[in-house]
């Protein structure tokens, strides 16, 4: 199979994208993604990354704050599942981790769960009202910290505890609303199955969200590759080519996915 999104484009020359003119970009740190964005991503926009288990969507978002928070752009990690402290290890795996940047503050972990009981919001279906509290709080840490790149990891987990498209379509609304109002440029993770058809779980967050950066692994003789692929990009004139990515100690690698090496894929 090509990818495992709906509408995924095939393969086009690799290139660098030119610069839009007149949009301010967030550069994600992360050259080869930078490259094919034209510089990054415009900034405040809300961008969802979509992949199967282990196609490296949490160290691609880590990287982002990382290489934010290195630049002085205070950075924040909203995690649903995974426990901070193990967040911070993973880190350390980079060899440009600074502790320092965590002591500083220029990069902060928030456990979602510890927030929800702060907020009192434990029923197992949050309301519209519940959701709204929610938005509110996120800004408010937002704006109080002075964040300029959010990741939410993972917006799968917590639609889980929604029970209406309705509501998720406002709550992906209403965040990204709230992180443009703030130059905020937020990544959202959302976790799909190769067979899925689409980019997220149920299909009405891919619509809001401005950009969307596909990653899945395509096995060849035996091997996995991680490929990574822009399907959208609101406000850059990127390019749909694969890429292969690597997840190593100075950061994420990309190279072209080139077409001869595309046999055997799987989602
Ligand atoms: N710094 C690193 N260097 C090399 N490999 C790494 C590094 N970080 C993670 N990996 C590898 O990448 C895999 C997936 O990473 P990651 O957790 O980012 O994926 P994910 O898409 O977020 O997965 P999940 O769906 O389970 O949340 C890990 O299983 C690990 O083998
Ligand atoms: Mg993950």
């Amino acid at each position: 199979m090509e990818s495992p999104g709906p509408s995924a484009a095939g393969p086009e020359p690799p290139g660098r994208a030119e610069p839009a003119v007149g949009l301010e970009r967030c550069v994600t740190g992360i050259e080869g993604l930078d490259n094919i964005l034209g510089g990054g991503i415009p900034r405040g926009n809300t961008v969802l990354i979509a992949g199967s288990v282990g196609t490296g969507k949490t160290t691609l978002s880590l990287e982002f704050l990382l290489r934010g928070a290195e630049r002085g752009e205070r950075s924040l990690f909203l995690s649903v599942t995974e426990a901070s402290d193990k967040l911070v290890q993973n880190l350390s795996t980079f060899e440009f981790f600074r502790t320092d940047l965590v002591v500083d503050g220029k990069l902060v972990f928030v456990d979602l769960p510890v927030l929800y009981e702060k907020l009192g919001l434990e029923s197992e279906e949050l309301s519209s009202e519940e959701l709204d509290i929610l938005v509110r709080t996120i800004r408010d840490l937002v704006r109080s910290l002075g964040i300029k790149r959010l990741v939410l990891d993972s917006l799968t987990s917590l639609c889980y505890r929604i029970r209406k498209d309705e509501q998720i379509r406002e709550f992906v609304l209403r965040l990204g609303e709230e992180m443009s109002a703030c130059d905020c440029t937020s990544v959202l993770v959302s976790e799909i199955t190769p067979t899925q058809g689409r980019y997220s779980t149920r299909g009405v967050e891919e619509a809001i969200v401005d950009g969307i950066i596909l990653l899945w692994n395509a096995r060849r003789r035996g091997d996995i590759h991680r490929v990574l692929q822009i399907v959208k990009m609101r406000g850059s004139a990127h390019s749909h080519a694969q890429y292969v990515i690597e997840l190593t100690p100075i950061g994420i690698l990309m190279t072209p996915h080139l077409k001869g090496a595309r046999a055997d894929e799987e989602g």
